[in-house]
């Protein structure tokens, strides 16, 4: 399969290629689109076997359920029953925007979508293009993130060429995603949230719209208990080169960063460092992947997945990474990152 690119990064093409974007679509097709958050592969979510196809494509497990993008609000309960005041509340807050609520779904979604679930995550991207699409196409769309499973979520369309590339019909170029880490999933059945996914809106944020408390369920591995969100339990967002994470006070950081950065290279080991442009002063660091300032989680997580990738492009055999404090977007960067490195954690003192 040849894999187009249509080219929606200039005002002027956007019509031509959303309106050549929708016919693939209708048709069954699977097309890339950008979102605000990350690239999204997208088929008509009514469609058992374009849905079946994003599955193929990407190489997911079955039993991981696929996010539904929506044009607007009013179409929540043609997807979704049962629908708590409360979801109501945070979709006229967050959307358009980086929030998924998980609902009761409606029979019309077919258990392809769910993963075999009942329940159906909804969405409303905050993008200029992906919006076009979904009025354009009139279709509710099936959109995981536009990367082959288990690689680093795509941030530009050359992220998902790189990825699928022949596998799927074709990719709305967007330019560049601005969130860089998905969406928030938010469990909101029964009017009570469950954060199942950190992302691009904070559990702050949730708790002072909802005025109550939002507790987490991030599942952190273990054969016994079940996940709560069963895109949980796979290895995520990991390059090739087996990633470390330090975490600790900066100064404890900062010294066994350097310690192991020093003992890799003696074995011979190619390595990459993945940093606080602090930190990288501080280690005098000039070919480190910097990815912003500590001050400033939500440039670092814009910049994190591109990153990632380039450590693959420069054939690195090994990444050291800093590990950030969790506050605000920290939160959803630090789970993506620990989620990168699986039990290559260390605590530095
Ligand atoms: O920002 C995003 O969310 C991007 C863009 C394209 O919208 N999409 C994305 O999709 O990240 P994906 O498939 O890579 O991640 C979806 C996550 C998975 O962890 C999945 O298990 C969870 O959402 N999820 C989807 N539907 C769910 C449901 N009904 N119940 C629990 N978790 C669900
Ligand atoms: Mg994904």
């Amino acid at each position: 399969m040849n894999t187009r690119v249509l080219d929606a990064t200039e005002p002027s093409g956007l019509a031509g290629a959303v309106s050549e974007a929708s016919g693939i679509l209708r048709q069954g097709g699977l097309v890339a689109f950008p979102t605000e958050t990350v690239y999204g592969l997208g088929a008509n979510a009514l469609d058992i076997n374009a849905v079946a196809g994003i599955f193929h494509a990407k190489g997911r497990p079955a039993d991981n359920p696929l996010i539904v993008h929506i044009a607007n609000r009013c179409q929540m309960g043609q997807l979704a029953k049962n629908i708590p005041e409360e979801a109501l509340t945070l979709a006229h807050a967050f959307w358009p925007g980086p929030l998924t609520l998980v609902l009761e779904s409606r029979e019309i979604v077919p258990r392809v979508v769910t993963g075999g679930l009942d329940s159906v995550g909804l969405r409303v991207p905050a993008h200029p293009v992906a919006l076009a699409l979904l009025r354009e196409s009139g279709l509710p769309l099936a959109a995981p993130s536009a990367n082959l499973s288990g690689r680093p979520s795509p941030t530009t369309s050359a992220h998902v060429l790189d990825d699928l590339d022949g596998r799927i019909d074709a990719v709305l170029d967007g330019g560049p995603c601005g969130v860089g880490v998905e969406s928030t999933v938010l469990d909101i059945r029964g009017g009570r949230p469950l954060l199942l996914r950190p992302g691009g809106v904070t559990p702050a944020q949730i708790e002072r719209v909802l005025g109550r408390a939002c507790p987490v369920a991030f599942w952190s591995g273990g054969e016994t208990a079940a996940p709560p969100s069963p895109g949980l339990k796979y290895v995520h967002y990991a390059p090739q080169a087996p990633l470390w994470l330090v975490r600790g006070g900066p100064d404890a950081v900062q010294r066994m960063l350097k310690a192991m950065r020093d003992d890799f290279a003696s074995r011979g080991q190619n390595v990459g460092l993945l940093l606080s442009a602090e930190t990288a002063a501080a280690l005098g660091e000039t070919e480190a992947e910097v990815l912003g300032s500590r001050d400033e989680p939500d440039v670092m997580a814009a910049n994190l997945y591109a990153a990632l990738r380039r450590f693959d492009a420069r054939g690195t055999d090994v990444i050291l990474a800093e590990g950030f404090s969790d506050r605000g977007m920290g939160l959803a960067l630090m789970n993506r990152l620990v989620k990168a490195a699986g039990p290559r954690l260390i605590e530095a003192e």
